[in-house]
């Protein structure tokens, strides 16, 4: 067995680079999922049904929205807005429903949403794990769904998804049936087994995955639905492993990207091809083609696949493979994955007056 496969079957890889046990709370997120499931949000005040939900939110809050957004393409006659910046887009006036989603509840974006909403005197559901989202929603009696602090954002999907289900259902609009949500905590719960760093690398796909990116730098591609699981796989490479990611979407890339793939540079990148049980046939015929164009050039193509038939389950099981695969790339290069110091000095440096 080559070399770097040794290190991630190595328990002692983990205790040098994973100081802050960042796979425990990996391994945790099927619990978590649980847990938010059972998070009550009963005491939220009877809305009226929204002509529009826009899910105000940032990096791993935002992220929460995309799968409110991807389960929302199945089941729902009202859009679903994904708005990542300050104030509220304009399509958030009278019958929109606004959802300020940060977990930290300290993000500059997300205050200054729940501000407008006030404004505007549309209807406002916080969630968040505490800082002034809370404070604010405790001072003006707002509804607010408190959800257990100590992670970092973006691995506490689970948290911020599920208080956002409910809420809607309440409403009638709902993203996603009891029998989907059942499915897909079954779904994760397995994978959770199957990917934890005592499974072995050839029984593992998140470890073979992270080796066969290696060196190089993960390119990540999905289809209708699993487009916005590229997304989320990219910013998990960026903030787990530090590394640049690319990620794209089909059909549009089959209408632009494709033009960059081309020697010599191709080499240095690897394909991750995010596929679907529930793909079009369309869909698959150009995922052939693109495999068939890029695999001459690129340094490597690998396909992964969702798990289960409802989209919740099927987005989910994407969203924590790519979550396990960007952690053990990230121990694999000696990078701890759980801080983010670029992005915190950022924060600091914008707080100051
Ligand atoms: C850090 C992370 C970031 C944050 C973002 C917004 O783990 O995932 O992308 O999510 O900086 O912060 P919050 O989520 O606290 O509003």
């Amino acid at each position: 067995m080559s070399e770097p496969h040794r290190v991630l079957d190595d328990a002692a890889t983990y205790e040098a680079n994973d100081p802050h046990r960042t796979r425990d709370v990996l391994t945790g997120f099927p619990a978590q999922c649980r847990a938010a499931v059972a998070i009550d949000t009963s005491l939220l005040p009877a809305l009226k049904r929204p002509r529009v939900v826009v899910i105000a939110g940032m990096g791993g809050s935002a992220a929460s929205g995309d799968l409110i957004a991807a389960c929302a393409g199945e089941h729902l006659e009202v859009p679903v807005i994904v708005h990542r910046g300050y104030g509220l887009p304009s399509v958030a006036w009278d019958d929109a429903l606004v959802f300020a989603v940060s977990y930290s509840g300290d993000t500059a974006e997300v205050l200054s949403a729940a501000a407008m909403a006030r404004t505007r005197r549309l209807p406002t559901v916080f969630v968040t794990s505490g800082g002034s989202l809370a404070a604010l929603a405790a001072q003006h009696n707002l509804p607010c769904a408190l959800v257990p602090g100590g992670l970092m954002p973006r691995m506490a999907l689970g948290y911020l998804f599920f208080p956002m289900w409910r809420a809607l259902r309440a409403l009638d609009l709902e993203v996603a049936t009891v029998e989907e949500i059942d499915e897909a905590l079954a779904v994760v719960t397995t994978l959770g087994r199957e990917l934890a760093p005592d499974r072995p690398v050839a029984d593992n796909e998140a470890k073979r995955l992270a080796l066969a990116v290696g060196d190089r730098w993960p390119t990540v591609y999905g289809g209708p639905l699993t487009g916005a699981m590229a997304y989320r796989w990219k910013t998990d490479f960026e903030e787990n492993a530090k590394t640049f990611a690319l990620a794209g979407a089909l059909p549009e890339m089959n209408h632009n990207s494709i033009e960059a793939w081309r020697a010599p540079l191709a080499q240095s990148l690897h394909l991750l091809l995010l596929r679907d049980g529930g793909e079009a046939p369309e869909i698959r015929r150009r995922f052939e083609i693109l495999k068939d164009i890029v695999a001459t050039v690129a340094g490597g193509v690998t396909e992964c696949q969702t798990r289960g038939r409802g989209v919740l389950a099927r987005a989910l099981s994407l969203v924590y493979l790519g979550q396990w695969t960007s952690y053990y790339l990230a121990v694999l290069r000696g990078v701890d994955p759980w801080t983010v110091p670029q992005l915190d000095e950022i924060k600091r440096r914008l707080s100051r007056p």
